[in-house]
C-alpha cells in the first residue's frame, strides 16, 4: 500500500513507519520536525520504499507533495499534533491550529484520492470524564475555558473525531484510534514531554522523581510496541467505517506506583511532589471491548517489561 504517515518523525509515528516498511509497504513521514526528529527513523531512512518529508501537515502543497512522492495514496495514518501537557496550556492557540486544521487537510487528501483514514485521536477527547473504564457512548465533559486552557488538546481531538465521523457518513474509510498513555525509548522526556519518560530522565539525571500532587491519579500505560500493533491493525483490517478503538493496558496503576516502579529500576532513587496541571484527571482506564471484538487487540506487554525494556535501551 501506498501510505501517508503525518507525524511519522515523532513517538508513535517513528515506530508505525518503521513496522509499515517491515511489512513491505510504500511510507512517506511527514514531519514539521516540532517535535519530531530524524533520529527516531534513523533504522528506515535509507530503506528504498520509505521517505522522510519536512513539512506542515496544514500547507495542502506539503500534503499534495508526499502523494506525488508515494504515486497515489491508499491509506492516511493522521498522527501529527501539538502534544505534550505543558503546551496545551502554554501553546492553546498552536495546539488548536495544528490540531483541527491538521485533521481536516488530511481528511480532505484522503477524501480526494479515496484512501482509507486513520485518526489518532485521545482518551483526552473525553475531557474530564466521570465514568470509568471509558466507553464510547459516555458523555465526553469539558470544563470551562475560562479556568484553564488545558482542553485546547482533548476539544481538538474530540472536534477531531466529529470531522471524522462525518467524513465516514459521507462514505470515507475510517478508523479512529485512541493510545492511552504510550511508553517506549523514544518518548519524550524534556519539560513538554511525559511522566514515564520524565521520571526515567530525572533519574538519569539523579533528581528526584517529580510527582504531581499526592501520586494518586490513575493511568494505563501502554508499551509502543501494542499501541504500534493496535494503529497497524485499525488500517489494515476491512472494518466497518467510523469504528473507534481505545488502546490501552488494562492494568491501570496509580503515578505514585508507576514512580516506585520506575526508581526500582535505579539505587537510590528519591521522591518529590508539586502541584500537577489543571485539568488532570484523577482516573484513566480503557474499555477495550471494542478493540478486543473487532481488531484482536490487547496489550500485551505488562508495566515491569516494559519499564525494564525501557531502563535498558535509554542506557544501551
Ligand atoms: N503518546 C501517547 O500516549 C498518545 C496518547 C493519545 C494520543 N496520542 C496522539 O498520537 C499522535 C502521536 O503522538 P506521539 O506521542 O507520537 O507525539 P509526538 O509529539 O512525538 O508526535 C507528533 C508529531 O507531529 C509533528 N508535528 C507537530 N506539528 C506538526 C505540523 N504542523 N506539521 C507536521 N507535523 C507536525 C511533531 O513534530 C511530532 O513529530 C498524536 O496525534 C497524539 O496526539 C498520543
Amino acid at each position: 500500500m501506498r501510505i501517508l504517515v503525518t507525524g511519522g518523525a515523532g513517538f508513535i509515528g517513528s515506530s508505525l513507519c518503521e513496522k509499515l516498511i517491515q511489512s513491505g509497504h510504500k511510507v512517506v513521514a511527514l514531519d514539521s520536525m516540532f517535535r519530531g526528529s530524524a533520529a527516531n527513523l534513523a533504522e528506515i531512512v535509507d530503506h528504498n520504499g520509505f521517505t522522510l518529508y519536512t513539512g506542515d501537515v496544514r500547507d495542502v502543497d506539503d500534503l499534495d507533495a508526499c502523494v506525488d512522492i508515494l504515486g497515489g495514496l491508499d491509506l492516511v495514518y493522521h498522527l501529527a499534533a501539538i502534544n505534550g501537557t505543558k503546551w496545551f496550556h502554554e501553546a492553546a492557540h498552536s495546539v488548536i491550529d495544528v490540531n483541527i486544521n491538521g485533521t481536516l487537510r488530511t481528511l480532505e487528501i484522503a477524501m480526494a484520492h479515496d484512501a482509507k483514514y486513520v485518526f489518532a485521536s485521545s482518551p483526552e477527547a473525553f475531557g474530564e470524564p466521570i465514568l470509568q473504564p471509558m466507553s464510547d457512548g459516555d458523555p465526553m465533559i469539558f470544563t470551562d475555558p475560562k479556568q484553564h486552557q488545558r482542553h485546547s488538546y482533548g476539544g481538538s481531538k474530540y472536534l477531531g473525531e466529529i470531522a471524522c465521523q462525518h467524513a465516514a457518513r459521507d462514505g470515507l474509510e475510517v478508523a479512529i484510534v485512541r493510545p492511552f498513555n504510550a511508553y517506549g525509548p523514544r518518548l519524550s522526556g524534556d519539560d513538554y514531554g511525559q511522566v514515564v519518560a520524565m521520571f526515567f530522565r530525572q533519574m538519569q539525571e539523579s533528581k528526584p522523581l517529580n510527582i504531581h500532587g499526592d501520586g494518586s491519579q490513575t493511568r494505563s500505560f501502554t508499551w509502543i510496541d501494542d499501541v504500534v500493533d493496535g494503529f497497524v491493525k485499525a488500517g489494515m483490517l476491512d472494518l466497518p467505517t467510523g469504528e473507534v478503538f481505545n488502546l490501552g493496558s488494562q492494568e491501570e496503576v496509580s503515578i505514585q506506583y508507576l514512580a516506585q516502579k520506575v526508581a526500582e529500576c535505579g539505587e537510590g532513587v528519591e521522591f518529590d511532589s508539586t502541584e500537577g496541571y489543571h485539568g488532570d484527571v484523577k482516573r484513566r482506564l480503557p474499555n477495550i471491548e471494542n478493540s478486543a471484538n473487532m481488531l484482536g487487540w490487547e496489550a500485551t506487554t505488562s508495566l515491569q517489561e516494559g519499564l525494564q525494556i525501557m531502563w535498558r535501551a535509554l542506557n544501551s
